[in-house]
Order: C-alpha cells, then sequence, then structure tokens
C-alpha cells in the first residue's frame, strides 16, 4: 500500500519504537512518519535515538495527547495525514487495576478522537490500523485458542477499555465505510520494553540480587511474541489485509510464568555468573495473586497465516536469549529510564 503521511500513535513506547525502526529500515517504505506521543511514563523519546538523522525527512516526532481533539485535527490536517497506526495506550494490567481512569481516557475517548479526526479526512484517507490484544478474549482453560470469533470477555479495566476500542473501530468500517484494520496480538517481548513488565523486571531484578516476584501459583500461561514479528505482522495487515478485517497475532510460544522466569534466571546465570555462585533462581519469590488474574491465553492465527502468509521468524529460545543480552548490555538505558533521567534527556532534546 502507498502511504504518504503515516500517524504512529504511541512510538515513542515499547511496540510503536520497534515499529518505526522496523519500517524505516525497509527500503520498500517511502513514505513520512508523523509520531504523535504524550511522553507518559512509558514513553521515551530514547528509544528511537538515530532515527530522524538515518533517513532525513522521513521521521517528525510531535508531543501530543491523543484525548486532545484540536490538536489531533490540527496535526492531520498540517501533515496530510493518510494512514494511521495506533499503538498509544495506557497498557499495563496491574496500573489499571490501581487508577483505572487513564486508561479509560486514553484507550477509548483517545481512540475515539482519532478515529474521527480520520472521517474528517474523507476519501483521502485510506487506512487505520489498530493495535490490540489477546486480553479482549478473556481467560482460557487448559485446551485451545483464542481465535478471531472468539466472543470479547475482558476481566481488567486495562481489557475492557482495549475491547471498547476495538468496537469502535469496527463500528466505524461498517457505519461509515473507513477503511480499518485490526490486530489482536499476544505479549510481546524485546528489546525498549517499560522494566515494570515481567520480562525486563525478571532481568533487572536477577542481575542486581533482588527477589523476582511471581503472581499466585505462577501456574499462568501467556503466549510470547517477539516484538519484530509483530512489527512485520501488522505491516503485512496494513499493506494487504482486508479492510474491516480483525487478525490474530501470536508467537507460538505458550508458557507458563514460573517456567519463563526460571529461563531468564538460567540465561542471566550464563551470562554474568552470579558473584558467590549458585543460580538467581533462588531469588524467585511466590507474592499475592493479581485480582482477576487470567489464566491462560493462546492465539490460533491461521487467518494470518492462511491469507497473508506471516508467521513468527522467531524461535522463543532464541528471542529470549537475545532480549536477556539486550537488558545487559543496555543497563544504562534501564537506570535512566527507572529513574525518571530520561525526562531530563527529553527537557535537553525538546526544550520542554
Ligand atoms: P507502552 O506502554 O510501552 O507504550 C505506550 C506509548 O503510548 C507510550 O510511548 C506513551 O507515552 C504513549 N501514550 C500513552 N498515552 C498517550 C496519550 N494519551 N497520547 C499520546 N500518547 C500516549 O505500550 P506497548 O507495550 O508498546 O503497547 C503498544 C500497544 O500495543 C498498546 O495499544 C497495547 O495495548 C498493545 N499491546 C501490547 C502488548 C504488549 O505485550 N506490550 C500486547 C498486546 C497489545
Ligand atoms: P505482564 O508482563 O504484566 O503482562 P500481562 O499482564 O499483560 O500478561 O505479565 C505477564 C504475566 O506475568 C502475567 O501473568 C502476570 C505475571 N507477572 C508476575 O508473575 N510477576 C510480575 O512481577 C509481573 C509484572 C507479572
Amino acid at each position: 500500500m502507498e502511504i504518504d503521511n503515516l500517524l504512529v500513535t504511541g512510538g515513542c513506547g515499547f511496540i510503536g519504537s520497534n515499529f518505526i525502526r522496523h519500517l524505516l529500515s525497509r527500503p520498500d517504505f517511502g513514505g513520512r512518519i508523523i509520531n504523535v506521543d504524550s511522553l507518559t511514563y512509558a514513553g521515551n523519546p530514547e528509544n528511537l535515538s538515530g532515527v530522524a538523522g538515518a533517513r532525513p525527512g522521513s521521521y517528525i516526532f510531535r508531543n501530543a495527547d491523543i484525548c486532545d481533539t484540536a490538536a489531533m485535527r490540527a496535526i492531520f490536517a498540517q501533515y496530510g495525514i493518510d494512514a494511521v497506526c495506533h499503538f498509544a495506550a495506557e497498557s499495563h494490567v496491574d496500573r489499571s487495576i490501581l487508577r483505572p481512569g487513564s486508561f479509560i481516557q486514553t484507550n477509548i475517548v483517545g481512540t475515539f478522537n482519532l478515529l474521527e479526526a480520520a472521517r474528517e479526512r474523507g476519501s483521502g484517507f485510506r487506512l487505520f490500523h489498530h493495535i490490540s490484544t489477546d486480553e479482549v478474549y478473556g481467560s482460557l482453560g487448559p485446551a485451545g485458542a483464542f481465535t478471531e470469533e472468539t466472543p470479547y470477555r475482558p476481566n481488567s479495566p486495562y481489557s475492557a477499555s482495549k475491547a471498547s476500542s476495538d468496537h469502535l473501530v469496527r463500528a466505524y468500517h461498517e457505519t461509515y465505510g473507513l477503511p480499518t484494520t485490526l490486530s489482536n496480538c499476544s505479549n510481546n517481548y524485546g528489546p525498549y520494553q517499560f522494566p515494570e513488565k515481567l520480562i525486563p523486571l525478571v532481568c533487572i531484578n536477577a542481575l542486581e540480587g533482588k527477589p523476582l516476584p511471581v503472581y499466585g501459583d505462577g501456574r499462568n500461561v501467556r503466549d510470547w511474541l517477539y516484538v519484530t514479528d509483530h512489527c512485520e505482522a501488522i505491516r503485512q495487515i496494513m499493506a494487504r489485509g482486508r479492510r474491516g478485517e480483525t487478525y490474530n497475532v501470536g508467537g507460538q510460544a505458550e508458557m507458563e510464568n514460573i517456567a519463563l522466569v526460571e529461563m531468564i534466571c538460567d540465561l542471566v546465570d550464563e551470562f554474568v555468573p552470579p558473584p558467590g555462585g549458585g543460580s538467581r533462581r533462588g531469588l524467585i519469590t511466590f507474592v499475592k495473586d493479581r485480582p482477576g488474574h487470567d489464566r491462560r491465553y493462546a492465539i490460533d492465527f491461521a487467518k494470518l497465516r492462511g491469507e497473508l502468509g506471516w508467521s513468527p521468524a522467531e524461535s522463543f529460545a532464541s528471542g529470549l536469549r537475545k532480549t536477556v543480552r539486550w537488558y545487559i548490555d543496555n543497563r544504562a538505558w534501564c537506570e535512566r529510564v527507572r529513574s525518571g533521567e530520561y525526562r531530563s534527556w527529553i527537557r535537553e532534546q525538546y526544550g520542554e
């Protein structure tokens, strides 16, 4: 698909920044990316350092809130936006349990604003791609997998807000004929993930000899998708996916949390042997369970494989190895993100 001016929302976050790097690394992408991000705690422009210089003129950053109707309208008009890839969201389930308000604002009202701005562009608008999660489908028993036909049964304020935004996207296609595509993916992992999510948290705590918190009995199952595989799936869906359709994206890597945490411990031990010997598995600490904790997620991505020929390129063993190595090699990034020092980097870089 020919896109001239692609609005990427939430491009300073984990998946958005990987997506922008992925797209700009492809010679067949000739458009311009306008990254709109309000730089919440999870947004870090340092994730995209070097990007603007690598392909001059093809990357623009705007610090703006997707809930700001006037700002979104102005940005759509100023840059002649003809497609949207919408990542911006409050994304952490545990935060949604403590303080759900911002999830309702950003994930529902923000998505509505963007849909309206896209609709106002009229026939020149080519595609609204919405990034969603497998969590909208609720929790699975020991067998089976989510398909695109699985009824929505969200269990957390986060997943309920994502489900609402999915319904809005669908409605704008059905009611107004807005060209849309939607993807629901499993848990992503890889470089630049904010270190309060399970994999980076465990890597960093393990290195620092701190407790590794495992919720409940540790037997909850997640499917893990390497972030670059996800980015490539999004690119293919945007290019060739049928308009008005939803595609599930999975990593073919189902894992109990406890097994995953043990794998991370073993990798950290291999790369950085513990000073006093022994195994970092000894740091594993079972803690109080998350309320409403979904037991198991699994994704059937036969539709995406059948229609577009996509399947994950990364095996879980190799992806996890690369990821653990990245967090070990990028301790300075982790420190800056955690200490809030990246906010001074923002002031220095953008003067705000
Ligand atoms: P993230 O929390 O790392 O990044 C979110 C980005 O959105 C940040 O840069 C933040 O500053 C920005 N943002 C938040 N509120 C905003 C607002 N009101 N206006 C403008 N920008 C705002 O999230 P992520 O892990 O990269 O997830 C990206 C998308 O993928 C989300 O929609 C999420 O629901 C979805 N998703 C993520 C996963 C996962 O495993 N990480 C899995 C399935 C779906
Ligand atoms: P998380 O990375 O928060 O993603 P999600 O809740 O969206 O799946 O958590 C992944 C799994 O790990 C989930 O089952 C909750 C569990 N978990 C822990 O056991 N300990 C932790 O400290 C965290 C953050 C998560």
